[in-house]
């Protein structure tokens, strides 16, 4: 009963498989290996269009990478009050741009909200110097709190942001679960919907620890910078053909869609225990593999005593998060805690 993170879970073992042969001889260092081509082409497929493709091995990485090459040191990244961006990555966005500030817009389940969002681009006078004006617009899908953006409500926000000059990045550390429920394909709800830059994660579904920055369209243009910045940030790994081998193993044949989906369903089934067994109130939707649910003290007592292992919450939530890993013994197990 393993609930504390998507990461917790193990690596799939297709991904290790795809390890091993990528260890069966010497190959081209830095990024000129046949993994690395296989994992661009397997990523151009999966987004219908040309792009180009930089592999890290965190999800911070990718993200404060990714602003990096799109933000200047002197302009604003747009995001959400609980973007991962602003929370979680200890200033590394603010770093890698050299000192761009983040501006930060409310929203329900973490969603920007289209009135705030509005409001904060009118108010945007990129020739006022002593402002800090924006440049880019963040998104996460699946958000910090669970929820998935509808490839519509991408498209309307991304639509705002660039009648006001903006770029648009996609933090996409749960894309593929944000993907799974929605029903749109991966380009409806990235580049058509207006997305310029995207980090896609692979580590909480299946990998080891893989993430892709993705250019999508005129954004490609910053793919010599995006490249030199890897580089001086040490983030050009000599044997990057054992990213290439985990991205490129994680798309064939879908596996990111079918691993992400037992994740969704897992979610589903756990957050209908809560309510219907537990006395839970679900705080935000459950678009994906999170479940973010007010509990009875008596009943997370009862799921600590039995080794149930989730994390408190912001606002006296708790919240558990399942993977392509979760069992339908451990939920049966929950099941049978909670009687
Ligand atoms: C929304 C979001 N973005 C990015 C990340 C990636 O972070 P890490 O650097 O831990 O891979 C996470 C991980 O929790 C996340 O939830």
């Amino acid at each position: 009963m393993n609930f504390s993170s998507d990461t917790a879970a193990p690596a799939h073992p297709a991904l290790l498989a795809a390890l091993n042969e990528a260890n069966a001889g010497p190959a081209p260092s830095y990024g000129a290996d046949r993994w690395v081509e296989a994992a661009r082409r397997g990523l151009e497929d999966m987004f219908e269009t040309e792009l180009d493709v930089w592999l890290v091995s965190s999800g911070t990485a990718a993200n404060a990478l990714a602003l990096g090459a799109m933000c200047p040191p002197t302009m604003s990244i747009l995001c959400h009050a609980e973007a991962h961006i602003e929370r979680d990555e200890r200033g590394a966005p603010e770093f890698f741009t050299g000192g761009a500030k983040l501006s930060l817009l409310p929203g329900d389940h973490a969603k920007i909200d289209v009135a705030a969002l509005k409001a904060r681009l009118a108010a945007n006078n990129p020739d006022f110097v002593h402002e800090t004006p924006l440049r880019v617009m963040s998104l996460s899908n699946l958000t910090e709190n669970g929820a998935a953006y509808s490839a519509a409500e991408i498209s309307e926000r991304s639509a705002m942001a660039k009648a006001a000059g903006l770029l648009v990045h996609l933090d996409g550390a749960r894309f593929a679960n944000a993907v799974a429920s929605s029903g749109a394909s991966p380009a409806e709800m990235s580049w058509r919907a207006g997305v310029d830059v995207m980090s896609f994660g692979a580590t909480k579904n299946g990998a080891l620890g893989c993430e892709a920055i993705l250019l999508f369209g005129e954004a490609r243009s910053l793919a010599e910078e995006l490249r030199a910045r890897a580089k001086r940030a040490g983030h050009m790994p000599p044997k990057m053909r054992f990213l290439g081998a985990q991205m490129a193993a994680y798309l064939e044949g879908g596996l990111w869609l079918d691993l992400a989906g037992r994740a969704n369903a897992a979610a589903k089934r756990l957050s209908e225990l809560f309510t219907s067994r537990a006395g839970g109130r679900i705080v935000h939707p459950v678009d994906g593999n999170e479940v973010f649910v007010e509990l009875p003290d008596a009943v997370v007592a009862k799921l600590k005593a039995a080794g149930a292992s989730f994390y408190p919450w912001l606002g006296g939530s708790f919240r558990f998060v399942c993977s392509w890993a979760t069992g339908a013994d451990e939920i049966d197990a929950v099941g049978r805690v909670l009687g």
